[in-house]
């Protein structure tokens, strides 16, 4: 049953809609728009009924104090106004409001109105869980296709979105970086991971598939792959206007082969200046590039791969982040023998 919250400064409103909307929905009275934020530590609503004139802090203070919260922002909200003002129906509109009605209100308006939101809403959680899916199959397979070609990184993308998920919840936990991390949406990043070498498809099957080392031109070939999946992505970019998933999935193409010392490409970019994404992506691309058998060498074990990026701490990676690395590498072992 959906929760509505009724928040209202008369005792008799509460009771009408309360009466009018109690059979079909969990319907919580609320006597103050301070009260209402008491209960919404608690409850999350469907929606929230919400009269305008009360004393101490009006229906639009709320609805701005909604709105400029994370958490709460989303949650529907209908005002309830004791008179025809378009003004305020403006205003309230303009800061988020999703519908008015007027009181003395019709139980059947009441009922209707309601009931329309409520729809309207769950067609747009249903569209937009549908999108994510779509999205989150798409990444997936743009990114396989570089696996298909390149024969030597199966399960490449897989594992490093493990990698990275233990990565950046061990960083959390120990505030290494927190500033930035907290800012960061951990699905959309790990997700926006993904695509890190996407730019590989531009690369000839010859060179991703060559039994031996790469001579120096081929290398410079395959280092063509970041500035490619920047290209690539930004051209995704401009097509759908999304910005958030893209923007980080542009900076993980261009950025993951970037050194701390600055000696790295695409753009030999040094220390903080190289994107925190791209300085996550070093460690965790190399520890599974080292694991993995290439066509020209055998895999090191996983122990010889921690030590070979040790020892390149401050040089090719980020020492923080290193070490942090180092703390979890059993977590990382765990994933690469589970894939294997
Ligand atoms: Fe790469």
């Amino acid at each position: 049953m959906k929760t509505i919250f009724v928040v209202d400064d008369s005792d008799t409103n509460l009771s009408m809609v309360e009466t009018a909307l109690e059979d079909q929905y969990n319907v919580i009275t609320i006597p103050s728009a301070q009260k209402m934020f008491l209960f919404l530590k608690k409850l999350t609503p469907d929606l929230i009924l919400l009269d305008i004139e009360m004393p101490e802090m009006n229906g639009i203070e709320a609805l701005q104090k909604l709105k400029s919260s994370e958490e709460y922002r989303n949650i529907p909200v209908i005002f309830l106004t004791g008179r025809k003002d378009i003004d305020i129906e403006v205003s309230g509109f303009r800061i988020g409001a999703v519908d008015f009605i007027t009181k003395p209100f019709s139980e059947v308006i009441l009922k209707n109105r309601v009931k329309t939101r409520l729809g309207i809403d769950q067609i747009i959680r249903e569209r937009t869980a549908q999108l994510y899916k779509l999205k989150d199959g798409v990444i997936s397979v743009l990114a396989e296709i570089v696996e298909y070609r390149d024969i030597s990184v199966k399960g490449h993308v897989d594992r490093t979105t493990e990698y990275m998920k233990i990565l950046i919840n061990a960083m959390k936990e120990r505030g290494v970086y927190a500033d930035e991390l907290q800012k960061w949406d951990i699905d959309t990043i790990v997700s926006s991971a993904r695509l890190h070498d996407i730019g590989k498809i531009v690369v000839s099957d010859e060179i991703l598939n060559k039994n031996a080392r790469l001579n120096s031109d081929e290398y410079e070939i395959v280092k063509c792959h970041a500035l490619e999946g920047e290209r690539i992505i930004g051209k995704i970019a401009e097509r759908t206007k999304e910005e958030e998933f893209l923007n980080n999935a542009k900076i993980f193409a261009g950025c993951h082969h970037e050194r701390w010392d600055g000696t790295g490409y695409l753009r030999g970019l040094k220390g903080t200046e190289i994107p925190l994404q791209g300085r996550i992506m070093a460690i965790i691309d190399v520890y599974d590039a080292l694991v993995s058998k290439r066509p020209h060498r055998n895999a090191y074990t996983d122990e010889e791969a921690v030590e070979i990026i040790m020892q390149k701490i401050g040089k090719k990676y980020d020492p923080k982040i290193a070490e942090v690395f180092y703390e979890v590498k059993d977590h990382f072992k765990a994933v690469r023998k589970n894939a294997s």
